[in-house]
């Protein structure tokens, strides 16, 4: 089975060719990064209508680099939700038309789900069940996995995500969006012990996050500080080990209560070194092991949508021709495959 995956939930445009057999084919993205820019964030009309200019252009050049045309295809999966709704529609609307055109079925993918399971698409793949913590912009939530669509989730944030707290504190040093990866390169020139942030909701039982608390600790240490790189570096490495520090000790409690010894991480703040040196470590002191997807697949990508939809369509979970976008949409509210 051969499935074109198209994601469009936020500001990546990402289409991917992904084929059971041969695994994945072709995958372009898209970012927008350039164009949010200015405004410090996602403007969700700009947003819209980028993905409008890029889609059909991008989906050309996956079936030209997958060298197949629409016949090789079987079945199209777009992202569905959670996300920003016009930008949803977008893909949601190219995916369904191109399934009615193409005579073929299709399948409305959760981008979450999607992330859970980008390290499929690697060489070593976790086995069910597993532990998974998803952090991205708009998600931190840990949960746990017994197989596809099997998913409980054990916590999530009550306020920031973790990939938002690092883009607002980011903000507040003066870096560009997306202020993530910017910080994390900022932190790694920084000294260790030079701040003290604190590790939100560690003290007391359950494995939900708190992360707006580091952004006010942040606003109110920058403002405190002299206004020096190096000071900023240290601040910027203080959050980040706070950061760090708060998800694997949730992860450490989250394998306790499970039993299980695989994790997995992924969403775009899966990419911070910091935070997959930390888990790695975790993981071989307790005798597991840590999964996680390849750089480019931490981030929104299309080859994520392509493989989850596969699953999806596999099992028959065909959708009808109405076009839905789904702006919230609970993991766990998911069929199993
Ligand atoms: O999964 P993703 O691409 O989009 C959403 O589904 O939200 O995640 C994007 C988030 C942004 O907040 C970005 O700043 C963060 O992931 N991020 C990072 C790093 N790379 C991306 N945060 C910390 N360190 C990084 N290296
Ligand atoms: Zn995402």
């Amino acid at each position: 089975m051969r499935v074109i995956g198209i994601e469009t939930s936020c500001d990546e445009t990402g289409i991917a060719v992904y084929d059971d057999e041969k695994g994945l084919l072709s995958h372009t993205l898209y970012s927008q990064v350039k164009l949010h820019a200015d405004y410090g964030g996602v403007v969700p009309e700009l947003a819209s209508r980028d993905h409008v200019r890029k889609i059909v252009p991008l989906i050309k050049q996956a079936l030209a680099d997958a060298n197949c045309t629409q016949d090789d295809i079987d079945g199209i999966a777009y992202t569905k939700g959670p996300g920003l709704v016009g930008a949803l529609l977008v893909g949601a609307c190219v995916g369904r038309a191109l399934a009615f055109a193409w005579g073929k079925p299709a399948v409305g993918v959760h981008h979450m789900e999607g992330h859970l399971l980008a390290p499929m698409l690697e060489v070593n793949v976790p086995e069910f069940p597993f532990l998974a913590l998803l952090v991205s912009g708009g998600h931190s939530m840990m949960v746990a996995v017994e197989g596809i669509g099997r998913y409980q989730v054990l916590g999530e944030s009550v306020d920031d995500a973790a990939g938002e707290a690092f883009d607002k504190t980011a903000k507040l040093m003066g870096l560009d969006y997306p202020g993530g990866p910017r910080l994390a390169k900022l932190a790694a020139q920084g000294l260790p012990n030079c701040y003290r942030f604190p590790r939100p909701m560690t003290d007391r039982p359950g494995l939900d996050f708190s992360f707006s608390g580091l952004k006010t600790f942040a606003a109110n240490t920058i403002a405190a500080e002299p206004d020096d790189e190096q000071t900023r570096a240290n601040i910027a490495r203080a959050f980040e080990e706070a950061v760090v520090d708060t998800l694997a000790i949730k992860c450490k409690r989250a394998l306790k209560q499970t039993g299980y010894n695989r994790l997995v991480i992924a969403g775009g703040v899966s990419a911070n070194s910091r935070l997959r040196a930390s888990l790695a470590q975790m993981m071989q002191d307790l005798g597991g092991q840590v999964y996680y997807p390849r750089g480019e697949f931490c981030t929104d990508n299309g080859a994520m949508i392509a493989y989850a939809g596969m699953q999806r369509l596999k099992a028959g979970q065909i959708e009808d021709l109405a076009v839905k976008g789904m702006p919230r949409w609970p993991l766990d509210s998911l069929p199993p495959v």
